[in-house]
């Protein structure tokens, strides 16, 4: 190995632990803020309600509350580069997924762009939204990069490691997808190389929109949770090559079922039931990350309603989520007793927060197939459904 090759390691190496670090503390700052976020945003909702659609206080709660939205989105953006957000697998093609992510980013008043996808190009197993960030920050950056003209090309092209620590880095043997997305941009100075990765480093201005600095930082975490590497390599005034590495689905084609793959398999209904707004709006968020399609009900009543008219007209729901107590109305117990009547198959998930409830312990005996304790995770939401839907 070459003195240079082995700087270069070194470099990538305490790169990627500094990001480590910065991503732990990422991350848990962004639990607890989103938590009192919840609480900040329950308490300007109920104040709406009480002073009153015309009281004179209400746009500063508006205002005040789109704050809110916007924090909120902030602290997703910290939780997929921190340590949480754990990847959502299924197969991709990336050759598909990355020309549609820049279709979209590379629409209106950005440089042209083709790309070249080898023939046999394997797939991989990936989060599908994550993969999305990762290639659209990408896209975005070589698109924003090239204000004199140019073009922009995208290569995708099947790598095999056949010893660890191969091409540099710390990857492992084996199959790999590479896709790298080369611009004729402005390029990155030798000093910026260190630091583009680290959240909030940003070279650009955009007024109150300024650069925020998180798509790199992002790309980063997101493909080191699914064991790849990212390079970037770059010449000042004459352009940047952005390239991923993914591990390969190592099955053959035929072994897997179709039900794993992404976006072609028909999207499973789910109802939800759950009284309060905020849980209830994360759960169909993360039902719809998941990939399912999501109808939500506020209490027992209107989820057993909503459930008679969906076997009605013949699309019934593949799965229910049933909140144990609920402030008003029916709760879930009693819902399971009327849903399970109009279908004694039905599949459902008993949710609560009271893990003492008897029925949390024996939800088999209410017709459950299932329990959620919360708070739950998304791997928790997954290993649930993937358990109701099998
Ligand atoms: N393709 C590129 N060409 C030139 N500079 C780039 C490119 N990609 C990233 N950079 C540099 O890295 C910085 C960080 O990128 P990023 O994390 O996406 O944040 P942002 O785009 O919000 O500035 C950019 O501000 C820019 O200086
Ligand atoms: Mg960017």
């Amino acid at each position: 190995m070459k003195d240079d090759d082995f700087n270069n390691l070194q470099d990538e190496f305490f790169n990627s632990r500094k990001l480590e670090a910065i991503g732990v503390l990422a991350g848990g700052i962004a639990h607890d803020f989103n938590n009192l976020l919840f609480v900040i945003m329950g308490n300007i909702n109920m104040a709406q309600l009480k002073v009153g659609r015309d009281h004179d206080a209400q746009r500063h709660l508006v205002e005040a509350e789109k704050a809110c939205l916007r924090a909120k989105d902030l602290t997703q953006k910290f939780v997929t580069f921190s340590s949480g957000g754990g990847p959502v697998k299924c197969r991709l093609a990336l050759q598909t997924l990355v020309s549609s992510v820049a279709d979209l980013v590379l629409s209106v008043s950005m440089p042209p762009w083709e790309m070249k996808a080898a023939e046999g190009l394997w797939e991989v197993e990936a989060d599908e939204n994550q993969m999305r960030q990762v290639f659209a920050g990408l896209l975005e950056n070589a698109g924003e990069s090239m204000t004199r003209g140019g073009h922009i090309s995208i290569s995708a092209e099947n790598v095999v490691i056949d010893r660890p620590g191969a091409q540099g880095g710390e990857l492992n043997e084996g199959r790999y997808v590479k896709v790298s997305i080369a611009d004729e941009g402005v390029g990155i100075p030798e000093e910026n190389m260190a630091s583009i990765f680290d959240p909030y480093f940003s070279t650009k201005y955009r007024g109150s929109q300024k650069g925020m600095g998180f798509g790199l930082a992002i790309a980063h975490s997101v493909i080191k949770k699914h064991a790849g590497r990212i390079t970037v390599e770059s010449i000042a005034g004459k352009g940047t090559t952005v390239s991923v590495l993914i591990p390969a689905v190592v099955q053959r084609a035929e072994s897997f079922p179709p039900a794993r793959r992404c976006s072609t398999s028909p999207r499973k209904r789910i109802l939800a039931m759950e009284d309060e707004e905020m849980p209830r709006e994360l759960i169909q968020t993360m039902l719809e990350h998941l990939g399912y399609e999501v109808v939500t009900a506020l209490e027992g009543w209107q989820a057993v309603e909503l459930y008679a008219e969906s076997l009605d007209c013949g699309r019934g729901y593949d799965a229910v989520i049933l909140d144990l107590a609920v402030k008003m109305g029916m709760d879930g117990k009693h819902a399971m007793n009327k849903i399970r009547y109009l279908n004694p198959k039905v599949r459902a998930i008993v949710s609560s927060g009271y893990s003492s409830e008897t029925i949390m312990a024996e939800y088999g005996d209410c017709g459950f197939c299932g329990v959620l304790k919360k708070p739950y995770d998304l791997e928790a939401l997954k290993i649930a459904m993937d358990q109701a839907l099998s």
